[in-house]
Order: C-alpha cells, then sequence, then structure tokens
C-alpha cells in the first residue's frame, strides 16, 4: 500500500475495491464481538438507539472529514495533519498510539476466533451446554491463548510486510458478502428458537433505566471503534482515493454497511441468548458462547461446518481490520522515520506481541496484576474506546471545522463543484461546533460516571503529554 507513496499516490483499483476495503477496516470483532456484548451489558435496546445517533451525528461526518484530510493531502495520519500544520502533528501521533495499543489486545480475540474455527471440528460442539465452561477454561488459560494470538499476529505481519493493498482488497470484497450471507442464516436459526421473543424485546423495547452517563460514552466509543475514526486510519485510506470519486456517498456506504453488520450480529445473538437462558450481561464471551451453543444444538455435520465457516469468516473479518490498525503504525514508522517497511513491521508487532501476551495472561495467570485498577487487557482496550479514540475524533473535527480553509473543503467534496454535497452547510456546522463540544460532554459525563476515573485521568495526561511533545516527532 505504502510502496508507491514517494513516487505517485496508488490508487484503489475499483470504487467497488475501495468500499469494501473501507468496509473491510471497519466491519470486524467490533461489530460482532464488541457491539453484542456491550448492548448486553448496557441493558440492550435504549443502549442501541444511543448508539445509532452516536453513528448519525458525529460518526458520519468524522468520517466524510478524515476522507477529505486524507484526500486532500494525499498522505497517512501523522504526514497529513503536519502538511497542513506543524502543531497538529500530536493529533495524528495520538492516532499512531492508540493503534498501538489496540493492537495490544484485538490479536488476543482474533486468536480466540482463529482457535474456535480449529476446535469447532475437535470438541467445542461436543455438549451443547458444556460451551460455556468451555470458553472460561479457553481463555484463563496461560499457553493455549499465546499460540493462537501469535499464529494471529503473524498473518497480519506476513501481509503488511507485503504491502496491503492487493491482500485488503481482494479479500474483502469475497468476505463482506459472505459474512451478510452468514449473519442472515444465523438470524433465521436464533429466532425460530423457541422463546427467541424475548430477545427482540430486549432488544427493540427500550429500558431507559439502565442508561447513565457511562452508557453514553460506551455508545459513542463503540461508534469510534466500529467505524474506525478517531486514530487517522480512514486518513489514510482516504488518500489513496481517486479524485473521481464521491467521498460523502461512499461514507454513507459504509457506515450504513458497518451498521447493518453490527445490527444483524445482534439479531442473530439476542434471541437465540434468551432461548438458551443465559446472561446478557456475561462480557467478552459473549459471542463464543451462543453462537457455538447453536450450532452445538444444531448438532451433526452441519452444526459443524456453519461452526468453522462462521469463525473463519470472523477471522478474516478480524483480520482485514487489524491489518488496517498495524498499517497505520507502519506508515508512521516509513513516512516520518525513514524505517525499511519489513523492519517497521517485525519492530511494531514485536512490542504489539509483547503487550497481547500482557492481555492473554490478565485472564488467567496475571489476573492479579493491575494497573489504575485494571488488568491489561482492560487497560488498552478503555483507554482507547473510552478515550484516545472520541478524543482523537473531537481534534480532528476542530482540525477540520476552525484550522482548514471551509471553501477548500467545499471544494474537495464536491470534487470543485463536479458533483453536488447538499448537506455542506450542515455537515460543516456540525463540524465546527455540535461534534466537539458533543465529545466534550459526553468525555465529561462519562469520566464523572465511569468506575475507573483514575484511568481515564491518566489517559487524558497522556494525550496532554503528546500535544507537549509533538514537536519533537
Ligand atoms: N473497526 C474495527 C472493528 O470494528 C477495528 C478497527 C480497525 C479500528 N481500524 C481501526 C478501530 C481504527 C479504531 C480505529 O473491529
Amino acid at each position: 500500500m505504502q510502496q508507491a507513496e514517494m513516487v505517485q499516490r496508488e490508487n484503489w483499483r475499483t470504487r467497488f475495491g475501495f468500499i469494501m476495503a473501507a468496509a473491510g477496516s471497519a466491519i470486524g470483532l467490533g461489530n460482532i464481538w464488541r457491539f453484542p456484548y456491550l448492548t448486553g451489558e448496557h441493558g440492550g435496546s435504549a443502549f442501541i438507539i444511543i448508539y445509532l445517533m452516536c453513528v448519525i451525528f458525529v460518526g458520519l461526518s468524522i468520517m466524510i472529514g478524515e476522507f477529505a484530510v486524507g484526500r486532500k493531502s494525499g498522505l497517512a495520519a501523522v504526514g497529513a495533519y503536519k502538511a497542513h500544520d506543524r502543531r497538529w502533528s500530536f493529533a495524528g501521533a495520538l492516532g499512531v498510539l492508540s493503534g498501538f495499543f489496540i493492537m495490544g489486545f484485538y490479536p488476543v480475540v482474533g486468536g480466540w476466533s482463529l482457535a474456535y474455527m480449529v476446535k469447532s471440528v475437535t470438541g467445542l460442539l461436543a455438549v451443547p451446554e458444556a460451551v460455556g465452561d468451555y470458553f472460561g477454561a479457553f481463555v484463563t488459560s496461560s499457553v493455549e491463548p499465546l499460540i493462537w494470538m501469535l499464529i494471529y499476529l503473524a498473518i497480519n505481519v506476513y501481509i503488511v510486510a507485503r504491502g496491503v493493498q492487493a491482500g485488503i482488497e481482494t479479500a474483502g470484497k469475497i468476505l463482506m458478502p459472505s459474512l451478510f450471507v452468514l449473519l442472515v442464516i444465523l438470524i433465521i436459526r436464533s429466532v425460530t428458537l423457541p422463546g427467541a421473543t424475548e430477545g427482540l424485546k430486549f432488544l427493540f423495547a427500550p429500558d431507559w433505566s439502565k442508561v447513565t452517563g457511562s452508557t453514553f460514552l460506551a455508545a459513542l466509543g463503540q461508534a469510534f471503534f466500529s467505524l474506525s475514526l478517531g486514530m487517522g486510519c480512514m486518513i489514510t485510506y482516504g488518500s489513496y482515493l481517486s479524485k473521481k470519486e464521491n467521498i460523502p456517498s461512499n461514507a454513507l456506504t459504509v457506515v450504513t454497511m458497518d451498521t447493518t453488520a453490527a445490527l444483524l450480529a445482534a439479531v442473530a445473538i439476542f434471541p437465540a441468548l434468551f432461548s438458551f437462558g443465559m446472561e446478557p450481561a456475561q462480557g467478552p464471551g459473549l459471542v463464543f458462547v451462543v453462537v457455538p451453543t447453536i450450532f452445538a444444538q444444531m448438532g451433526g455435520v452441519l452444526g459443524m461446518i456453519f461452526s468453522v465457516f462462521f469463525f473463519a469468516v470472523l477471522t478474516i473479518a478480524a483480520l482485514t481490520s487489524s491489518v488496517s490498525l498495524l498499517e497505520v503504525v507502519v506508515a508512521y514508522l516509513i513516512d516520518e522515520q525513514k524505517v525499511e517497511r519489513r523492519k517497521a513491521t517485525i519492530l511494531a508487532s514485536t512490542v504489539m506481541a509483547i503487550m497481547c501476551v500482557l492481555s492473554s495472561l490478565s485472564m488467567g495467570l496475571l489476573s492479579g496484576v493491575t494497573l489504575f485498577g485494571v488488568g491489561f487487557f482492560d487497560f488498552f482496550d478503555i483507554l482507547t474506546d473510552k478515550i484516545f479514540l472520541a478524543i482523537g475524533g473531537m481534534f480532528l473535527a476542530i482540525f477540520v471545522g476552525w484550522f482548514m480553509d471551509k471553501e477548500e473543503l467545499r471544494s474537495e467534496l464536491t470534487n470543485d463543484g463536479t458533483v453536488s454535497f447538499g448537506f455542506f452547510e450542515l455537515w460543516y456546522n456540525l463540524m465546527k461546533y455540535f461534534i466537539p463540544l458533543a465529545i466534550l460532554a459526553v468525555a465529561v459525563m462519562g469520566i464523572t460516571a465511569i468506575e475507573q476515573t483514575s484511568l481515564m485521568l491518566f489517559g487524558l495526561f497522556i494525550i496532554l503529554a503528546m500535544m507537549v511533545f509533538s514537536k519533537k516527532l
């Protein structure tokens, strides 16, 4: 992806290819693993409604903004900010740090998915009632999850070291359609189980009593996480976008696909969960327990084939996302620190592997070790998802709204007036006023409501430190 950088910016081969690549980055563990368990923890449909508001009023505009900044500058995250105004390189640097931290836990879950693909054949599905205990025993063991995580990370390294474009475009084109087909099959199975309507009620009849300040922060953070926003990922993808493409309509397509995938995952999971009499707020194990139970009950070869296929698709969906995260860090090392691609990939992934080992062990062996009151897995997860991404998005909105030229933005988004963008004024005002204030309000509300206050303050301290020291980057 980056090799042609210095000579001439390579473009995505086709419009379909770009959409599939951006959707490939967006659709991943965030939709299938994270969204359902957050929905379960935050009481169901009220969380979904707040999430949808965050996507519509914040996420979509930020995505348009990231694509515009990327395509206009033709540079990856740090470079794009720096080219415009040196003082802003900290915002790009914060993105690189976020990518690093997300890669401190994402491959652990990617490894679980990879393991479950194989385990579907080797005994996971034997006793439907035992699937939950199986998960608990697996993730808390010391060695096995580490091996799967390392295999998962190695696949990332292989793809990124060779340059991601060809791989990402091809994977996206085949994978995304099969993911949707699989989710629809799962939904049909799930909603026809006895007692499934309880699950649909949970998803569609809002219970506002569970909503607090931390619900809003969780929904906003999830919107950024799921749409791959707030860390320069979509700036980088936008930098490869052809000048002929219509940015707002591409962004709308990606956002719609991502949101549809998340909602389909929830509709696939909750009816079955209630039918099996399971607990909605069971946390990160949700998909890894409910989905195999569905397949185990199906029984026989058919259940096994579906299960292998499901986890294969989930693994590939995760790969097209984590590759984009690794690429942000690698692109920074190549562009700004002049490290050679292969070396940069090895360097970055070695540090990520160490962070992932700590995250994985924090489920078992190291469960007693905490930083600011949480284990390593939660440390990386909460710091990025609850602070860095949303604040990164706030910086992008301020940058676009207050430091870029309005007329230049207008011509970037309308391809010099050749395509129309009727909502330009609305978009611009959202970026300039509403989004920075909304994120600030949600962050303040969330930080005061959340249990991990000292961790949140530590996160803010890191951001401040980056602002002060960014000139060195
Ligand atoms: N959006 C991806 C998912 O849902 C994860 C991801 C990829 C991401 N790139 C990102 C999250 C950039 C935040 C920022 O699984």
